[in-house]
């Protein structure tokens, strides 16, 4: 006979009890399958004329964890997916999912009689049916695992939607049981479990919400076991950097070899509310073509996930990606900390690519996130750090982070550059030539001395950060920072190589050298603000946002300084030509008054009119722009800001 007791209810009773005739739908409707099922778990349904659906099942086999120690207990549970679809009928067991494929373990009997145990193959309980064929959206059991067997099983299972609608062989996802106590904390089905929500699956088919942060009581670092054995038997890192030796990492790995077995355990933060932790093997420290490895609370337990990255868009994906080659050994979801145990395997090709632990040296790069994305981890915005040098896994070690000092050097000298010098050197050059007359610095005029001072720090610190860069990313990448960079740098280099070859001050060439001066330089600077607004979206400068408003303060306030310099230079000019005329017309020359007129530098023995506004506004503006230079170097500096208030 049957599962044919998996009847659709609304059509096998109503016939029954009318008839009292279909023997085998009464019959079998209040028993679940009988034992002879137990190999095929085929229903006997109309005898055998029916045939399983070969469509995809709208149920679903899910497990509480998907590691169990030997001799304990796991929940399984079979639903439909929408939650909510009706099934009437079902059987279970758990087979090794290895050859022999022989049945294991037991299931608990139920406490509210719905399930009803079968013995297959001369063992106890080995199997579940159900109890009554009336229509239910979700069925839950209680599994217990052999005591004497080790290795992955799967629940093996037939649902019946009605009587000729079934589905056989609905497989839950591989279940790994493991030595005792490798699973001792493997979080366990409990009744009132504290913050713990891995457990009573059969109630969590919402969609994963953060736990709240609940207290701040972390574990003093002595009684961390996290770190014991960190660079003696297994390889430690995590950020910030220099944590491990601390014992204060916000997330970490360590990652244990022995002989032929890698083992990574990764920990999220207490209180970042992470939605994943991750761990990356890479060659060249920056994300990007990185065997990944992800730990991902959903639907009520951690999954681990491999991914291969890429860099450009910032992502890790899961496609085409084999995900047999890591399995979760352990996993909890405590207060918010995601903690997990992945073995991964000592060779994993993805694309083409192998990432063979046993022989190659790779970075370590953990990363964590607070979102999710469809079948991938969001944007590392907790934090991430690579390891400074290419380990074998093997060969322990103590790991420091690759500390993005190049990174924040490039970042600090651009910002002093043209944030500051070139702001100021322009200032002296455009309204300073007709101030401090008379007075000169190393034979020369004070603007100008000023001017080539503050232009030759600017060219100095631009290639300076323009080689770090280079020295950092050791190869071309394109994109909008890069190229309006690369297009000040270029500007910025020629600027003084066309100065050195600057006509004399008579010379009818003179005027085309000082727009030439004038243009390359302006726009070097405002090519540079843009480059600037664009390194803020770089990830690898984890820049804030709100940066862009203080660099439009700063525009906003250059552009406003400028215009009262210029206001104050007009009005001046005026009353320096009713000076000239009035007083000083008999001593000059034509072309003298000419090239005053014309701001250009002569010998005179008095500064234009407002010298002491000029002079009090460049006191002002040089003050307010060291503010904005020194605030950008800061974020530069000690990017991840947010990490240094939070
Ligand atoms: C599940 O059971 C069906 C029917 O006995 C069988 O064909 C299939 O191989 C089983 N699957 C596993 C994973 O044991
Ligand atoms: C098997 O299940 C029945 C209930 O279906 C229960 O009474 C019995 O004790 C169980 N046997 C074992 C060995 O657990
Ligand atoms: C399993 O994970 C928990 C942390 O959630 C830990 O306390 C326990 O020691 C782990 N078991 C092993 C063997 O690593």
């Amino acid at each position: 006979m049957s599962l044919s007791m998996v009847v659709e209810w609304k059509r096998c009773l109503p016939v029954a009890l009318a008839a009292l005739l279909i023997v085998g739908c009464v019959r079998g409707l209040p028993q679940g399958a009988p034992e002879t099922v137990c190999d095929t778990m085929l229903p006997f349904h109309a005898g055998g004329t029916v045939l399983p659906e070969n469509s995809v099942s709208p149920f679903t086999v899910e497990t509480s964890s998907s590691v169990v120690g030997q001799g304990q207990t796991l929940r399984v549970s079979v639903s439909g997916v929408p939650a909510g679809l009706n099934f009437g009928g079902f059987m279970i067991q758990a087979r090794n999912r290895n050859p022999p494929y022989q049945i294991v373990g037991q299931f608990s009997p139920s406490r509210d009689g719905t399930v009803k145990l079968m013995n297959c193959e001369n063992s106890v309980n080995n199997s579940a049916t159900h109890s009554n064929a009336g229509p239910k959206p979700q069925v839950s059991i209680d599994w217990q695992s052999p005591v004497d067997f080790l290795g992955q099983v799967v629940f093996n299972t037939t649902i019946a939607q009605s009587y000729n609608q079934f589905w056989v062989g609905v497989p839950s996802n591989p279940v790994q049981v493991v030595r005792r106590d490798v699973s001792a904390a493997v979080p366990l089905p409990t009744p009132n479990p504290p913050n713990n929500f891995n457990v009573n699956f059969a109630s969590t088919r919402s969609p994963y919400v953060p736990p709240n942060y609940v207290a701040p009581n972390v574990l003093p670092a002595s009684e961390d076991t996290f770190y014991d054995g960190c660079g003696q038997s297994k390889n430690c890192f995590g950020f910030p950097d220099g944590c491990v030796a601390s014992k204060s990492c916000v997330s970490l790995t360590a990652v244990t070899v022995r002989g032929d077995i890698y083992e990574f355990e990764l920990r999220s933060g207490k209180g970042t509310n992470a939605a994943y932790v991750a761990v990356g093997l890479s060659d060249d420290a920056k994300m990007g073509e990185d065997l990944s490895t992800e730990c991902v609370p959903e639907n009520g337990r951690v999954n681990v996930y491999t991914s291969y990255t890429s860099a450009s868009p910032y992502s890790a994906n899961r496609a085409n990606v084999p995900q047999n080659t890591a399995r979760l050994l352990n996993a909890s979801l405590v207060d918010g900390v995601i903690y997990c145990k992945v073995q991964r395997e000592p060779l994993t090709v993805v694309r083409g690519r192998s990432f063979d632990l046993r022989n190659g040296v790779y970075h370590l790069l953990v990363a964590s996130g607070s979102s999710l994305k469809e079948a991938s981890v969001g944007y590392h915005d907790i934090g991430r750090l690579p390891s400074a040098n290419a380990i074998n896994l093997a060969v322990v070690q103590d790991l420091s982070g690759s500390t993005q000092l190049l990174v924040r050097l490039h970042g600090a000298f651009m910002i002093a550059a043209w944030i500051g010098t070139t702001s100021l050197g322009i200032i002296f050059a455009r309204y300073f030539k007709q101030t401090w007359v008379g007075s000169q610095t190393c034979g020369k005029d004070q603007w100008f001395a000023w001017h080539r001072m503050f232009m030759v720090t600017t060219w100095s610190l631009t290639v300076a950060a323009y080689i770090i860069i280079w020295v950092e990313l050791k190869r071309a990448v394109w994109h909008a920072h890069s190229i309006t960079g690369l297009i000040t740098v270029i500007l910025c280099f020629l600027q003084p190589i066309g100065a050195l070859f600057r006509p004399g001050p008579n010379d009818k060439m003179r005027p085309y050298f000082n727009w030439g001066h004038w243009l390359g330089g302006n726009l070097a600077h405002i090519l540079a603000i843009v480059a600037i607004f664009f390194s803020v979206k770089l990830p690898k400068a984890e820049l804030p946002e709100w940066m862009d408003w203080i660099l439009v303060g700063f525009v906003v306030f250059h552009v406003l300084v400028h215009l009262i310099f210029s206001v104050s230079g007009i009005a001046s000019d005026r009353q320096q030509s009713q000076r000239i005329n009035t007083f000083q017309m008999g001593d000059m020359t034509h072309h003298h008054q000419h090239a005053m007129r014309n701001g250009m530098s002569m010998e005179r023995k008095m500064d234009a009119p407002y010298g002491g506004l000029r002079k009090g506004l460049l006191g002002v503006y040089s003050v307010v722009l060291a503010l904005f230079a020194v605030v950008l170097i800061l974020l530069v500096v000690l990017a991840p800001i947010e990490k240094v208030f939070g």
